[in-house]
């Protein structure tokens, strides 16, 4: 870790979280419950549906009044404010970041440099609604007349990633036939295998990008276009099928999508947090509008809890500054996300994008470079699966990996005892990564075996567990549009968060842009039938080479 001399590690609250961190190094969670009945009541808190046991972790009233003094110092409510009322929080864009405007039902207007910003809202979603509806109804069809069946939405990072996760999540909520795919990367089988799969008469296409300058996206349109106009199609027709949702009107028309079927999007909604905008059209297009309503309802809901809820009682502060007790005391280097659901798989992908693209940064808002680690590695996967697979790591690993453990209470689907075993699951590995196994528990397991001193000696040591890993458990009654609602917006606030504490710009990603432009700059020489004579470092040098090669250039 770097060295720390800027004015946060050097204040009294992070010193003082030092000293708790030493003085609980030597002890461990277990001893922290045996010492205190109360424990699991007293961190436990509840807020727009969602509640929070995070009793498992490496805490005492004294490091969560510590955390929470760490926060006050940074101004977070403050900050919080700022965030809620349209300041431009992305500072290196002169932008605000408003994606909670977007869930807002309530009459207030928010004028953001001289914007009605709750106008926009509201006449987009009426025209969302409008366009849901003709769909649904089967007053727009496609170019022969017959209702629509399929709907391809392409798009990219997170004009992909949160309507992937929600459609995916509500699918019981389903109230159309519509088939929704998903087409994001430059892979040419991705497109060829949709495209493989629907019908150009009955297919609607969503070209969803925000810049619409995103080439992924633009050359999948292409393809799509040529093979749409290949199978029956025409220009007129393509009006009919193609729609768009971009805050650059003018490349989509240019694109030839006709001015009435591109829905708005704006510079104050940062691509990640855009879902709950026209980009969640894929989403309403599935639920159909009113439960896309309840989507934005339930991230409602959390952005009041946010904006209320005292901060010892917070969702988002509780886990975001948990989340800075162990990346920056503890030298955690990762974050896992685990879902207990099926529907809820998706999750690790979108919080992925949320958290690494909003806290992956190197300097501060002045531009000066961090003595201080910003965000964690953020991985997972749905579990039971991963049991099976990396909790391996987290329970005999050297490392310590925080986790959220995520279930819902009751599911859309009774199979037998489905439900109740996968909830033990999920308590069992919180449990196991908490209460690990010392040596002297390995040894008497294996001498209840009847096995020899000397296998126990040498078995045993293989057997212990050291625990004390820390996790959250956030639950829900079940997966309903309120609930993935909240869960999105929750984990999105807890990233706003992080970024006050680490003093981040949370709203930009410039890093993308290089590998963006070498990457461009790299296809001629892919390309070229000839090649140019270009040199870059020698191994990009010869992997074009070998490219070229076996593709008989
Ligand atoms: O990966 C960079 C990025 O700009 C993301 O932040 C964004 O979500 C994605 O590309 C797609 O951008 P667009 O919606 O403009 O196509």
């Amino acid at each position: 870790m770097p060295s720390s001399h800027s004015g946060l590690t050097a204040s009294p609250e992070w010193q003082a979280l030092l000293a708790h961190r030493d003085s609980l190094q030597n002890r461990p969670m277990k001893a922290l419950f045996a010492d205190d009945p109360e424990r699991a009541n007293r961190y436990f808190i509840n807020g727009a549906g969602l509640s929070l046991d995070f009793s498992r972790n490496r805490l005492t009233d004294e490091v969560l009044t510590a955390l929470m003094d760490l926060a006050r110092s940074r101004k977070l409510e403050d900050r919080r404010a700022a965030l809620l009322r349209g300041d431009k929080v992305n500072i290196t864009e002169g932008r605000p970041a408003l994606h909670t405007a977007l869930r807002n039902p309530g009459t207030d207007t928010l004028v953001v440099d001289g914007q009605n910003v709750t106008a926009e809202v509201s006449a987009t979603l009426a025209s969302m609604e409008a366009f849901v509806e003709d769909v649904l109804s089967q007053s727009r069809t496609g170019f022969t007349g017959k209702a629509f069946s399929d709907v391809v939405s392409i798009g990219i990072g997170g004009s992909f990633l949160g309507p992937k996760l929600v459609t995916e999540a509500l699918h019981p909520y389903r109230e159309s036939g519509l088939r929704c795919h998903y087409v994001a990367n430059i892979d040419g089988t991705e497109i060829s295998e949709t495209l493989a799969k629907i019908d150009p008469e009955t297919t609607l296409f969503l070209v969803q990008s925000k810049s619409f300058s995103t080439r992924e996206t633009l050359e999948n349109s292409k393809v799509a276009r040529k093979w749409f106009i290949e199978h029956g199609g025409n220009d007129q027709a393509v009006a009919s099928h193609f729609m768009a949702v971009t805050a650059n009107k003018a490349a989509a028309q240019k694109f030839g999508i006709d001015p009435s079927n591109v829905f708005p999007m704006w510079d104050w909604v940062g691509g990640r947090y855009s879902l709950w905008s026209a980009i969640g059209l894929p989403v309403a297009l599935t639920i159909g509008m009113d439960n896309f309503r309840r989507l934005l309802a339930g991230a409602h809901a959390m952005d009041t809890h946010f904006c209320d809820a005292p901060l010892e009682k917070n969702l988002p502060v509780v886990m975001a500054m948990l989340g800075i007790w162990y990346s920056n005391f503890w030298g955690a280097e990762t974050h896992a996300i685990l879902p207990y659901d099926h529907y809820l798989r998706n999750l690790p992908d979108h919080l992925q994008q949320l958290d690494m693209e909003s806290s992956g940064k190197r300097v501060d808002q002045q531009g000066k470079p961090l003595t201080y680690h910003s965000g964690p590695v953020i991985w997972g996967g749905v579990g039971a699966n991963g049991q099976h697979a990396y909790h391996q790591l987290i329970h005999q690993g050297t490392r310590l990996v925080p986790a959220d453990f995520i279930i819902p209470l009751q599911t859309h689907n009774p199979v037998a005892t489905h439900h109740a075993d996968l909830f033990a699951n999920c308590l069992g590995q919180s449990r196991a990564m908490m209460i690990g196994k010392t040596l002297e528990e390995a040894k008497a397991e294996l001498a209840s075996s009847g096995m020899t001193d000397a296998d126990i000696n040498r078995l045993a040591p293989h057997k212990v567990i050291p625990g004390n890993q820390p996790s959250n458990t956030l639950m829900m009654r079940k997966v309903t549009p309120e609930a993935v609602g909240a869960l999105i917006a929750l984990y999105e606030h807890r990233t706003y968060v992080q970024g006050v504490i680490w003093d981040l710009d949370s709203f930009d990603q410039w890093g993308v842009e290089l590998g963006k432009k070498l990457g461009e700059n790299i296809l001629p020489r892919l390309l070229k039938p000839k090649d140019s004579g270009e040199t870059s470092d020698s191994a990009t040098d010869n992997l074009i080479a070998l490219f070229r090669s076996a593709n008989g250039l």
